[in-house]
C-alpha cells in the first residue's frame, strides 16, 4: 500500500478527465474570517514605530519596536486594499496565498525581554498590532516541544506560523494541504528576508512535537495547528552561530489506513504527519547537501547561468524592504520576452543565496529537505535562449535543456487554462520524488517539499518585482500531464509552478 502522504497526492492531483467534477459553487457567505480575534488580552499597537509616524519623542527601547514592527509588516502585515463590487474591501498582505484566502496565522513568543513581557502574542494583522493573550513564560515548554533545539538556546524570541485550514479547504477542499504548505513557505521566505534587513536571523526548525506546539498555543490542531517554529536571534547584540541541528525531522510512515472519505483526506494526512516523541536525528552525514545536480543529460544543450548582474537591494536593504511591500501577483503578462540575463539574475538571488551576504543577507537561509527539490522551467520566450524544457542544475549554475520546443499553448492547458501560464516568458516548476522523500523524512517529507517550494517560489517573487517583472504563482495544474508533455521525469512529482513575464 502507498504511504498516506503518496496516496494523498495522488488522490489530489488535477487532471482532465475529472478536474469537472471538483469545482464545486462557492458561498462566498460562508467564506470562513481570514482574521483571528481575542476577547481578552493587552493590546500593543505597532504602528507608531512605523517610520512615517516616527516624528514623535524617542521612547526607551523604541529601537527594538521599530524593528519588530517593520519585521513583521514586511513577512505578513497588509500592503494593500483591493475594491470589490459588493462594497467590502480586500486586504492583501505582504505574502501571497492562493485564492488570497490567508490561512496562516502568525504567534510571537517572547522568551521575557525589557521591552516585551513573556508569553504569547498572536500578531494581528488587520490592525497591525500583537494580543498579548498569554502571560506567563511558555519558553521551557517550548524548547521542550522543539526537542531542545539548540537555535532556542540563547535567543528570546520566536514565531510559530500556524494554518486555519478551513480558510483554504472552502474552497480547494483536500488538496488545500499543498496550498497551505505553499502559503507557508512563501511567508517563511519573506520571514528570512526581513529578519536580515532587521538584525534578526531566522532559523527554522520544521521537526517539532506538534500536540505540545499547539496546546502551548491553546491550538486544538485540527481547525488550527501549528506548521512551522521560527527562531529569532537578535544579531545586535548576539553574533549568529553555527548550529548543526537539522531543521526537519522524520514523522512515521504510515502504510496502513482505512479508506478516507472526501473532505476527510487533509486532516487525516496532517495528523498522521505529526511527531509524537522524539525521533532519530537525521544523522550530520546526511544532511550534507549532495555536490551533485541530480539530473545530467548526456549531449544536451547546456547554458552557463552565473551572473555579474546580482540583484541590487539598495543601501542598508532599503529597497528589499520596498519590494516586499510593494510585491503583487502579476495578474496578466504581455506575452513580451524576457532578457536571458533578467532570468540569471532571477535564478542566482533564489538558487545562490552565498551571493548575497556582501549585501547582508543569510547566505544559508534555512530550507527542510532542499537537496529533494528538483527545478525545470519551460522557457517560452527568452531573449537568446531556445524554447523549451531545461532541469536547472543549481551547483554547476547552469540550464540543461531536455525539449525544444515552445510550449505556451500546452502551458495554457497545463495551468488549467490560465492566461498567465500561455503569456508567461518562462514557468518553473518546482518537482521532487516523493518516493525519496518519504524513505528520508517519513509521511511528513510532504510538509517539507512544499514548504521549501514555496520558499523557493517567494524568493523568485521578490527578485521579479525588483527587476520590474511580472510574476505570479500557480497551484492549480494538471499534474501528470506536465511531466508527459515536458518530460520532465515521471518520478518527480510536480509540486508548484511560478509564471514569470513582462508585466
Ligand atoms: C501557493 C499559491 C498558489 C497560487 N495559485 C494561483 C493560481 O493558480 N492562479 C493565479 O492567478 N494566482 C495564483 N496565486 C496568486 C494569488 O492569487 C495571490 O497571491 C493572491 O491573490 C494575493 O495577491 P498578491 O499576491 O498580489 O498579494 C497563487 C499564490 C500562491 C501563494
Amino acid at each position: 500500500m502507498d504511504s498516506i502522504a503518496y496516496h494523498y497526492h495522488q488522490r489530489t492531483k488535477y487532471d482532465p478527465e475529472t478536474i469537472a467534477n471538483k469545482g464545486k459553487a462557492l458561498d462566498w457567505s460562508k467564506q470562513p474570517a481570514p482574521y483571528k480575534e481575542y476577547k481578552i488580552g493587552h493590546s500593543f499597537d505597532l504602528k507608531p514605530y512605523l517610520s512615517q509616524e516616527k516624528d514623535r519623542e524617542a521612547q526607551p527601547y523604541d529601537e527594538e519596536w521599530l524593528r519588530l514592527s517593520l519585521f513583521l509588516l514586511c513577512s505578513y502585515g497588509l500592503t494593500a486594499q483591493f475594491q470589490t463590487i459588493y462594497g467590502d474591501p480586500i486586504y492583501l498582505r505582504a505574502a501571497p496565498s492562493a485564492g488570497g484566502l490567508y490561512p496562516a496565522e502568525v504567534y510571537l513568543i517572547s522568551r521575557g525581554t525589557n521591552w516585551l513581557p513573556a508569553g504569547l502574542y498572536n500578531y494581528q494583522v488587520a490592525t497591525h498590532s500583537l494580543i498579548h493573550f498569554w502571560e506567563n513564560t511558555v519558553w521551557s515548554e517550548l524548547q521542550a516541544a522543539c526537542f531542545k533545539h539548540p537555535v532556542l538556546k540563547e535567543n528570546q524570541l520566536a514565531l510559530v506560523t500556524t494554518a486555519v485550514f478551513e480558510r483554504s479547504a472552502w474552497r480547494y477542499e483536500d488538496r488545500a494541504y499543498r496550498r497551505v504548505f505553499l502559503d507557508t513557505g512563501h511567508l517563511l521566505g519573506n520571514i528570512e528576508l526581513a529578519a536580515a534587513s532587521n538584525n534578526y536571523k531566522a532559523h527554522c526548525i520544521g521537526g517539532f512535537c506538534d500536540e505540545e506546539i499547539n496546546d502551548l498555543l491553546y491550538l486544538d490542531g485540527h481547525t488550527e495547528s501549528a506548521i512551522a517554529v521560527v527562531s529569532l536571534l537578535d544579531t545586535n547584540k548576539t553574533s549568529a552561530t553555527d548550529f548543526t541541528a537539522p531543521t526537519a525531522l522524520p514523522s512515521a510512515t504510515v502504510t496502513e489506513y482505512p479508506e478516507i472519505a472526501d473532505g476527510q483526506l487533509l486532516h487525516y494526512l496532517h495528523q498522521k504527519t505529526n511527531i509524537d516523541t522524539e525521533p532519530t536525528k537525521i544523522d550530520a552525514a546526511r544532511e550534507t547537501p549532495s555536490l551533485e545536480d541530480k539530473y545530467n543529460f548526456p549531449f544536451c544543450s547546456k547554458i552557463a547561468t552565473i551572473t555579474e548582474n546580482t540583484i541590487d537591494w539598495g543601501e542598508q536593504l532599503s529597497e528589499l524592504e520596498n519590494t516586499i511591500l510593494q510585491r503583487r501577483s502579476t495578474r496578466s503578462y504581455t506575452g513580451e520576452d524576457l532578457t536571458l540575463e533578467e532570468l540569471k539574475s532571477l535564478l542566482n538571488f533564489t538558487y545562490q543565496p552565498q551571493d548575497y551576504v556582501a549585501q547582508g543577507l543569510d547566505g544559508e537561509p534555512d530550507y527542510f529537505a532542499l537537496d529533494l527539490v528538483e527545478t525545470f522551467i519551460a522557457v517560452s520566450g527568452v531573449q537568446d535562449l531556445e524554447a523549451g524544457c531545461y532541469y536547472y542544475a543549481p551547483q554547476a549554475q547552469e540550464l540543461r535543456q531536455i525539449r525544444f520546443k515552445n510550449f505556451r499553448r500546452e502551458l495554457h492547458y497545463l495551468c488549467l487554462g490560465q492566461e498567465l501560464g500561455k503569456d508567461a516568458a518562462a514557468v518553473i516548476f518546482h518537482t521532487a520524488d516523493l518516493t525519496k522523500a518519504i524513505a528520508k523524512y517519513g509521511d511528513r517529507a510532504y510538509r517539507y517539499l512544499h514548504l521549501d517550494a514555496g520558499h523557493l517560489g517567494q524568493r523568485l517573487n521578490l527578485a521579479a518585482i525588483r527587476l520590474k517583472l511580472g510574476v505570479s504563482g500557480i497551484g492549480g495544474f494538471f499534474d501528470d500531464r506536465v511531466n508527459q508533455v515536458l518530460d520532465i521525469p515521471q518520478e518527480e512529482a510536480v509540486i508548484y509552478l511560478t509564471t514569470l513575464g513582462r508585466p
